[in-house]
């Protein structure tokens, strides 16, 4: 199956201001004006959400977390309700940020999973494993384990029409400078893939595209899309430098 390549950026908490924020996406949405084969999404901090909205034109706007209930007494928390009437259509889940520093479990991400899908908006759930996990070669239960939680009690009629997909984010790779290698990733890729069809079946497998993130730069951007096989990419440090992004998107074809 052909997938339009699924770049996404995830700003993390940057920029510190609203004009600083704003004048990257300007800078992005300069660069990227014809961009037409590729799906761009941005995922800035939520304060930034609907200010950088009225700018978006073609670009897709995303969030980087939500909330699993609609409304409430909940303090600090936003819901997938409120990010879709801002204007999301993307929530990435299970980041390991979110996992390490908020300790978020599978259980809850299973939970937001199923919000996200039930507002319509498409989730992006990141599953990796850490650098320890990887030296005692744990990655097929670590993969195993983040991708049934995260899936379970979740109709497969909704996860095909949701527009699901997996990044791919060794831990080790984040930040580090070191991305993973292509071979290492193809097999995570294929690896993802296997699982999916154990729980999926291999015709709804086939349409959740697979992303690469951790370390990506337009160095290596291109191999992990024609040589990996990835069909997208979430990239943190390298989308804060406009251009930098705008090559990488480029580059991909
Ligand atoms: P990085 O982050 O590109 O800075 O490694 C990726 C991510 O955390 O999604």
């Amino acid at each position: 199956m052909q997938y339009k390549p699924l770049i996404i950026a995830n700003w993390k908490m940057n920029p510190q201001s609203l004009v600083e924020a704003k004048r990257l996406f300007g800078s992005v949405k300069k660069g990227l004006r014809n961009i037409k084969r590729t799906e761009v999404v941005i995922c800035p901090p939520s304060v930034y959400l609907s200010d950088i909205k009225n700018q978006a034109a073609g670009i897709k706007l995303g969030s980087q977390n939500c909330f699993w209930e609609e409304k409430g007494a909940f303090t600090g928390e936003i819901s997938a309700v409120m990010l879709k009437k801002i204007g999301c259509q993307y929530v990435i889940i299970g980041h390991s940020e979110r996992r390490e520093i908020f300790k978020e479990t599978d259980e809850m991400i299973n939970q937001k999973l199923k919000a996200v899908i039930k507002t319509g908006l498409k989730p992006i759930l990141c599953i990796g494993e850490t650098g320890e996990e990887k030296e005692q070669e744990k990655i097929v239960s670590v993969f195993k384990k983040q991708i049934k939680i995260a899936l379970s009690g979740v109709a497969k009629s909704k996860i095909s029409k949701s527009g699901f997909c997996i990044a791919y984010e060794p831990i080790w790779a984040i930040g580090s400078g070191e991305a993973c290698g292509i071979d290492e990733a193809m097999s995570a890729k294929l690896l993802i893939q296997k699982i999916l069809i154990s729980f999926l079946g291999k015709s709804l497998t086939k349409k959740i595209p697979i992303l690469y993130g951790g370390s990506v730069t337009s160095k290596n951007a291109r191999d992990f899309i024609d040589e990996a096989g990835m069909n997208g990419l979430l990239i943190g440090g390298a989308s804060l430098n406009s251009q930098e992004f705008i090559k990488i998107v480029k580059i991909v074809f």
